[in-house]
C-alpha cells in the first residue's frame, strides 16, 4: 500500500479540527471539508487557539504555528478530496448520513485511498458496505481533546484488510499516538464502557443520589478520573452521548443501555454541553 501523505478531514467540528491539527503538526497537507464556510472558520479558529497554547508553552514558535495552519486547506467543495491518500470522516453521528458520504467518497477518490471514520459507535462494517472498497474502510477513533489524548482506537470492519490496518496503525504511531485495535461491535471498547458509566451518572443525578457537582467530585477524587462523568458528558456533547447510547440500546438490545430521560431532555432543549454554552453545567461565562 502506498504511503499516506495527503489527507482530507471531513467535518471541522470538535473532533475534525483536532484531527486536522494533529496531521498538520506532523507535516501533512490537510484538506478540511465542511458544508458551510462559517463551520470552517470556527474550526480554523479552534486550531489557532490550540496552537496558541503550544506557543505559550514555547513548544512552537509563531512561525511554526503559522506554517502548521498553512498546511490546512479549508474548502466547502467535497470534490477537493480527489487527490488524497487518506480521508477521515468526522461528521454527525448518524448512520444514514455517514453511509451517503462514504458512497460519495468512494466515487471521488482514487482506488488506493483509505476511507477512515472517526465514528464513536456506528458499525464500520455497515459504513464500509456503502462503498465498493470495504477492505480499505476502517475506524480511526480519536479522543477529545485530540491534540492531547494519546489513544487512537483502530476498528476493523468485517472486510478491513491487514494492509489497511497496518497502514493506519503505522500512521497513528507517526502522529505520536498509541493505536489500540478493537473489533467492530457496537461502541467498540471505548464507548461500550464509557457511555454506560456516563448514562448511569445521569440516572443517579435524576434520582437525587447526589448533586452533579457531588457525582463529579466522587468520581474524580475516588476513582482518579480527570473529569467527573457529568462534566465529561458536557465536554463530549450531550447529542453525541445520546446517539451512542441509542446505538448500544438498538444494536445490543439489552435494556441496561436505555438512555437516561434526563439526557434526552437536555438534548431536546438544545442544551448540548460546552459547544452550546450550556449542558448540565453553564459555560456562558
Ligand atoms: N489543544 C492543545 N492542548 C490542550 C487542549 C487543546 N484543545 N486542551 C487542553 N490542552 C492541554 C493544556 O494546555 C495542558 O497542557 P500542559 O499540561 O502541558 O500545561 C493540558 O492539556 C491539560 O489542560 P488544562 O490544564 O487546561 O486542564 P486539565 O488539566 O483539566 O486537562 C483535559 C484538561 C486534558 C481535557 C482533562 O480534563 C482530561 O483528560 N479530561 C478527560 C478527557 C476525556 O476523557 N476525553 C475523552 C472523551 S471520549 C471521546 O472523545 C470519544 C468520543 O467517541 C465520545
Amino acid at each position: 500500500m502506498s504511503q499516506i501523505q495527503k489527507v482530507a478531514v471531513i467535518g471541522a467540528g470538535t473532533m475534525g479540527n483536532g484531527i486536522a491539527q494533529v496531521f498538520a503538526q506532523h507535516g501533512h497537507s490537510v484538506t478540511l471539508v465542511e458544508v458551510k464556510q462559517e463551520f470552517l472558520d470556527r474550526g480554523l479558529a479552534a486550531i489557532e487557539k490550540s496552537l496558541g497554547r503550544l506557543q505559550k508553552k514555547e513548544i512552537l514558535t509563531a512561525d511554526q504555528a503559522q506554517e502548521i495552519l498553512g498546511r490546512v486547506q479549508p474548502t466547502t467543495e467535497i470534490g477537493d478530496v480527489a487527490p488524497v491518500d487518506l480521508v477521515i470522516e468526522a461528521i454527525v453521528e448518524r448512520r444514514d448520513v455517514k453511509r451517503d458520504l462514504f458512497a460519495k467518497l468512494d466515487e471521488l477518490t482514487g482506488a488506493d485511498t483509505i476511507l477512515a471514520s472517526n465514528t464513536s459507535s456506528i458499525s464500520l462494517t455497515d459504513i464500509a458496505a456503502a462503498t465498493k472498497r470495504s477492505d480499505r474502510v476502517i475506524g480511526m477513533h480519536f479522543f477529545n481533546p485530540v491534540p492531547v489524548m494519546k489513544l487512537v482506537e483502530v476498528i476493523r470492519g468485517q472486510d478491513t484488510s491487514e494492509a489497511t490496518t497496518d497502514a493506519i496503525v503505522e500512521k497513528a504511531k507517526a502522529l505520536g499516538k498509541v493505536p489500540v485495535p478493537a473489533n467492530d461491535f457496537p461502541g467498540f471498547v471505548s464507548n461500550r464502557v464509557l457511555m454506560p458509566l456516563i448514562n448511569e451518572a445521569m440516572f443517579a443525578l435524576m434520582e437525587g443520589v447526589a448533586t452533579k457537582e457531588g457525582i463529579d467530585e466522587i468520581m474524580k477524587l475516588g476513582m482518579g478520573h480527570p473529569m467527573g462523568p457529568i462534566a465529561l458528558a458536557d465536554f463530549i456533547g450531550l447529542d453525541v452521548c445520546l446517539a451512542i447510547m441509542e446505538v448500544l440500546q438498538r444494536e445490543l438490545g439489552d435494556p441496561k443501555y436505555r438512555p437516561c430521560p434526563l439526557l434526552r431532555r437536555y438534548v431536546a432543549a438544545g442544551h448540548l454541553g460546552r459547544k452550546t454554552g450550556r449542558g448540565f453545567y453553564d459555560y456562558s461565562g
